[in-house]
């Protein structure tokens, strides 16, 4: 047979045998039946070439190593791409930097919230929370804040709008009596007050309120208060006393000193107007009281067999004295290179 042919056929037939080996075991097959070293069938042409005359040979050679190479490098490729798992494609590559985890935080108001939640938990105080649409009746009225009181001026409060039925009619909101954004957390005095017995009560609750204020550095329209309420065979004003003045300095560390000064609230009294010592200042941390016997009279109990203290304050001013921070809108602004920093 001419080699060259011969050469051309072998080649033909390895390479077609390499294409349709699939894994690397039929490829290791094809490499011993064409290229083995002891009986592959390139060494049986290995033999011709020592056949060939003298002029053939230059050409009989290099097509041999050219035949050669091409079936190696063919049987190579097809090796290498057989040996690459079916998964590689979706496999997960570990040597590449993982994807960073955003690590959230709490709000600065929330983070106050929960701290009070904690001093006054440990205080003995049950943390309870009341609802933010109110009616008047646990906003104003149950609170000694008769009807004509300014602090229910439609235009310091949030009413809602009545809503209507499709005929006209009015459609009335729970109670039947006009509901708004609570104004003051003590909504939650008389909510609590009226579904326990005097037992004794005592609670806090801290949330949002809302007034129609005009916005700058230190208002808002909606707030958040503390509430505290405890009522007792015995509880006095030295009790309400002693309980703020643990708080302020459970809060703000060292001997706190808290002052009281006459006031007035509808549903206190005597009422005062409570002042916490912080770096030789004064500050005004809110409102405080014995409870209003009308209070206790309104929710059922009996102003003869027990007292009680409350008190509202405000949370905004706590966390802006801890932090250094002078506008309470940076509250509000959502701006996350004001948050990030607490
Ligand atoms: N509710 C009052 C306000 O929003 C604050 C307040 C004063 C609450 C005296 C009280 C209190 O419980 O006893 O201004």
């Amino acid at each position: 047979m001419d080699p060259l042919a011969a050469l051309a056929e072998f080649e033909q037939a390895a390479l077609a045998a390499i294409a349709a080996a699939t894994n690397a075991p039929a490829l290791e097959q094809v490499r011993i039946e064409f290229l083995g070293k002891k009986q592959g069938r390139l060494k049986d042409l290995q033999s011709l070439l020592g056949k060939a005359t003298p002029e053939q040979r230059p050409v009989l050679g290099k097509r041999f190593n050219d035949v050669k190479e091409a079936v190696t490098a063919a049987l190579e490729a097809k090796l290498t791409s057989v040996a690459k798992p079916a998964v590689a494609a979706t496999a997960i590559d570990l040597t590449l930097p993982g994807t960073p985890i955003e690590l959230g935080r709490l709000h600065p108001i929330t983070q106050t919230v929960r701290e009070f939640q904690g001093i006054m938990a440990r205080f003995g105080f049950e943390v309870v929370d009341g609802p933010e649409l109110e009616d008047e009746w646990h906003n104003f009225d149950g609170l000694n804040i008769p009807l004509e009181h300014p602090a229910r001026d439609p235009l310091d409060n949030f009413y809602l709008a009545a809503a209507c039925t499709a005929t006209g009619e009015p459609m009335l909101l729970r109670s039947q009596t006009s509901m708004l954004l609570r104004s003051q957390t003590s909504n939650v005095q008389i909510r609590v007050m009226e579904q326990r017995k005097p037992a004794p009560v005592r609670i806090i609750s801290v949330g949002r309120v809302y007034r129609p204020d005009d916005i700058d550095a230190t208002h808002h329209v909606m707030f958040h208060q503390l509430e505290g309420l405890m009522i007792g065979p015995d509880v006095t004003m030295a009790s309400l006393k002693s309980v703020l003045r643990m708080f302020a300095a459970a809060y703000l560390g060292g001997d706190s000193e808290v002052r009281f000064r006459p006031s007035f609230f509808p549903f206190t009294e005597p009422s005062v107007e409570v002042d916490v010592r912080w770096k030789d200042r004064w500050l005004e941390l809110g409102g405080a009281g014995m409870v209003d016997p009308n209070v206790l009279t309104a929710v059922g109990y009996d102003p003869e067999q027990v007292t009680g203290f409350a008190f509202g304050l405000g949370i905004a001013r706590f966390c802006m004295l801890r932090h250094g921070i002078d506008d309470i809108r940076l509250f509000y602004q959502n701006d996350v290179r004001f948050l990030r920093q607490f």
